[in-house]
């Protein structure tokens, strides 16, 4: 009692109890309310899990009714709902409300059919949906009036939908979107103001698989926080300066496999960020001397395989001082000039000539490759690669990859086997599994070159390089 009086009595105690009280209150409430799901009979034939962030629940295979009566079962409970995937339905339009007082962060809708999705079906996930993904329906046009209200969205998904035309402003209030993905649809058009209203936060843009024929210059030129822009498998023809004009943050582009018959020159002038460029699978014979210009400081990666390319573009991809990948595979070259790749050449770690037409190595051509790890010269013309070629770049291979070529045994080729034991040793990642072949002419037949009879053919010693 007299302990209780004098506890009262001191003045700091009110502040103290205020505190005990409020701690109480937090540890009665507790943390929030873990998300349970509904009995399995109310929302089936979805299935409910109980995830970390809230629910997981899918439905395949069922339609529009069944769906909406197992929402209804939801509305009022007030879950969040995590993922909300419905899959392999048959839902051809999406109707008004169907999500209202619903509180879904992850929305997958695919392959169900879906052609249409009313203006109001979506509305009422604004302040919560992250992600959309409508992939593998029947869609023919953005829908632009469903999508208005999503903004808190970060990611959309349109992938494999019948979009032709992407009009102005076809995502206009999408103002946090990061990722745009439109791979595989039709789309021939993309209208000057199509992206108006993402300028702000786009990353990452597809526009692969589609048939276009020309780089969507003026859609494209607002998007200046752009990393990444996919526009591999389209119809593109030609590429001229001026159109990647504005993406002056792009990390990252792709154009793979289109049409392309020449690199001009100052194509990607403004792409001074750029790191990796995909041209690869296309039919590119001429790269203009300035064809990279612009591209100085950035780029370490350069697809050009799968081209119609007769010679290493050296001109160009000289003032390219930090390139580090460069693959040149599957195209026609048959000669190498000595200085292929001098000026350039320290900085690459991955060199990719295979299925090329190359039947000599210059004595002098890897002379500043002095960083190579990676060189590929499987399915050319080769009948030679003496030691004293390969003798600047030996320390630092780690992969090479000579098969495929009609190489004559011969004692110059003993840096091979030698090579191989090395890296053995250093127990790397070298693949021994791809083992060249030579041709003997003393006994007319083939030995891997691992196992040449070195001793029958007079190699005096491992070390020899000359080869009369
Ligand atoms: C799409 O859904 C149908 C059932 O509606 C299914 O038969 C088909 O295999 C699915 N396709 C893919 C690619 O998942
Ligand atoms: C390789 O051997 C063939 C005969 O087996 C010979 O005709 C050819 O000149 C040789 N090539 C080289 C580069 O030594």
């Amino acid at each position: 009692m007299a302990s209780y009086q004098l506890w009262q009595m001191q003045p700091g105690n009110l502040a103290v109890m205020m505190l005990l009280l409020v701690l109480h209150q937090v540890l009665a409430q507790g943390p929030p309310p873990l998300q349970v799901c509904p009995e399995q009979s109310d929302i089936s034939p979805c299935i409910c899990t109980v995830k970390k962030n809230g629910l997981d629940i899918l439905c395949e295979t069922t339609d529009l009714a069944h769906i909406t009566k197992s929402m209804g079962t939801l509305k009022g409970k007030s879950p969040i709902i995590f993922y909300l995937k419905l899959r392999h339905n048959n839902l051809p339009k999406l109707q008004g409300f169907v999500f209202l007082a619903l509180d879904i962060r992850h929305l997958t809708i695919h392959n169900s059919s879906l052609a249409a999705i009313e203006e109001n079906a979506l509305s009422s996930l604004g302040k919560g949906l992250t992600q959309l993904d409508v992939s593998l329906n029947q869609m023919k046009t953005v829908p632009s009036q469903a999508l208005q209200h999503l903004f808190h969205l970060l990611i959309l998904n349109l992938n494999h939908n019948k979009i032709s035309v992407i009009h102005n402003n076809a995502f206009e209030g999408l103002e946090t979107l990061e990722i745009l993905t439109l791979y595989e649809n039709k789309i021939t058009q993309i209208d000057p103001e199509a992206f108006r209203g993402l300028e702000s936060k786009l990353k990452r843009l597809n526009l692969g698989g589609n048939d276009l024929n020309s780089v969507p210059q003026k859609a494209l030129s607002i998007l200046d926080t752009l990393k990444k822009l996919e526009i591999q498998e389209n119809k593109i023809r030609t590429i001229s300066e001026g159109d990647f004009e504005g993406l002056q943050n792009l990390d990252s582009l792709i154009l793979a496999h289109n049409m392309i018959t020449a690199v001009p020159a100052n194509v990607f002038s403004h792409l001074s960020q750029l790191n990796s460029l995909e041209l690869e699978g296309n039919k590119i014979s001429v790269i203009d001397k300035d064809a990279f210009k612009g591209l100085e400081e950035n780029l370490q990666y350069l697809r050009l395989g799968d081209n119609q390319i007769h010679t290493i573009p050296s001109e160009a991809l000289r003032p390219l001082h930090r390139l580090r990948h460069l693959d040149l595979r599957n195209n026609n070259i048959n000669v190498l000039a000595e200085d292929a790749f001098t000026g350039f050449g320290d900085s690459l770690t991955f060199l990719n000539l295979q299925k090329n037409d190359i039947k000599v190595l210059p004595s002098v051509l890897f002379e500043n490759l002095n960083s190579l790890e990676t060189l590929n010269l499987q399915n050319n013309k080769l009948q030679r690669i003496p030691q004293d070629i390969m003798e600047p770049v030996i320390d630092t291979l780690r992969i090479i990859d000579i098969t495929d070529n009609p190489l004559n045994c011969s004692c110059e080729l003993i840096w091979f086997p030698k090579l191989l034991e090395d890296l053995k040793n250093k127990d790397d990642e070298m693949s021994q599994k791809k083992k060249p072949l030579c041709h003997m002419s003393l006994d007319n037949r083939e030995y891997f070159v691992q196992a040449m009879p070195t001793e029958k053919m007079h190699c005096s010693g491992l070390n020899i390089i000359e080869n009369p």
